[in-house]
């Protein structure tokens, strides 16, 4: 330990710590409107004799005039998908409940959109009217102005010159470009990510990320809350404002992170981030062994 330096845990570094207690200072500042985007309130889930949430409660508020991305990371079976799937309204409680907006979640609705690893779009309708039918059929929109929104969206998703084509002819990274796109054209508040860039290679996923960078932090067009899990440390901590470590169902640590103030291949390349990432993975290797052990 260096000299003058209090270690409050032993595998944390003493900077690493002392940002946590700044961010959290900082968030506590921040002003909160009444209704909590989203609630869970002492959620259990079985699946027959196994429990895999045993009770769940966490409140996310509604934060004035800011997008906010949880970021949800814990070893494979630990309930992310499950918490995700309950929250979209696929999947219901075995007791308890969850509330967005102060109202109970019933099922699916027009405020959460999911977002899945792969087959999120529509095969048989084309890039343009995939963002565009949701927005006919939810949302009621006449098609001439569903089509004016969509193709915004196929701008700003970069998918520009494919609006013609259908699912299978993009690649896979287009392909999450334009479930994006569909969510975020609905302007769903909730946006649900379950490891939606798990199947991308690298150079990929960080273009992913520079662009969930721009539309929640940079250039945001609605106040929203990203809901995403994923398996990857580095994109966790990258695009979390809040990372939550799930384990055996419960959310076992809770920690603020700074926003991204480079693109994602720089800034995870650098040595207080990867001095972040440690201190995840050594959690996160610990729960692995406990859980094995
Ligand atoms: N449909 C199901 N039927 C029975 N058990 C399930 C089902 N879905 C998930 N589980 C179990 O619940 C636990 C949590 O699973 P899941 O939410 O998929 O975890 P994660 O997404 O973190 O990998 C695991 O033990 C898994 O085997
Ligand atoms: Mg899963």
């Amino acid at each position: 330990m260096s000299e003058g330096k209090l270690n409050i845990e032993p595998e944390i570094s003493p900077d690493v710590f002392r940002n946590f207690q700044r961010l959290c200072e900082e968030r506590k500042a921040e002003s909160v409107r009444k209704q909590p985007v989203l609630e869970a309130r002492n959620v259990v889930k079985r699946y027959d004799d196994q429990t895999a949430i045993p009770d769940l409660n966490f409140v996310i508020d509604d934060i004035e005039g800011k997008s906010e991305i949880i970021t949800i990371l814990g070893p494979s079976g630990c309930g992310k998908s499950t918490i995700l799937n309950m929250v979209a309204g696929l999947l219901p409680p075995t007791s308890g409940e969850f509330l967005t907006f102060g109202k109970p979640i019933e099922g699916p609705g027009v405020d959460r959109g999911m977002i899945f690893q792969r087959y999120s779009s529509f095969p048989f309708l084309t890039v343009l009217d995939n963002i565009a039918y949701p927005l006919v059929h939810v949302l009621k929109k006449p098609w001439k102005e569903a089509r004016e929104v969509a193709k915004h969206w196929v701008d700003k998703m970069y998918l520009t010159g494919a609006e013609k084509k259908f699912p299978a002819q993009l690649s896979g990274g287009m392909q999450q470009r334009l479930a994006i796109a569909r969510t975020l054209s609905a302007r769903a508040p909730i946006i649900l990510m379950d490891e939606p860039f798990g199947a991308l290679d690298r150079k990929i996923r960080w273009e992913m990320q520079d662009l969930i960078a721009e539309i929640a932090f940079f250039q945001p067009e609605h106040e929203f809350t990203i809901m995403l899990v994923t398996h990857d440390i580095p994109e966790a901590l990258y695009l979390g404002d809040r990372v939550w470590i799930i384990h055996q169902g419960r959310i076992i640590r809770t920690e603020f992170c700074e926003r991204p103030s480079e693109p994602a291949r720089q800034a995870q390349s650098r040595p207080h981030f990867l001095e972040l990432v440690s201190f995840f993975n050594a959690q996160i290797d610990q729960l692995v062994i406990a859980q094995e052990g």
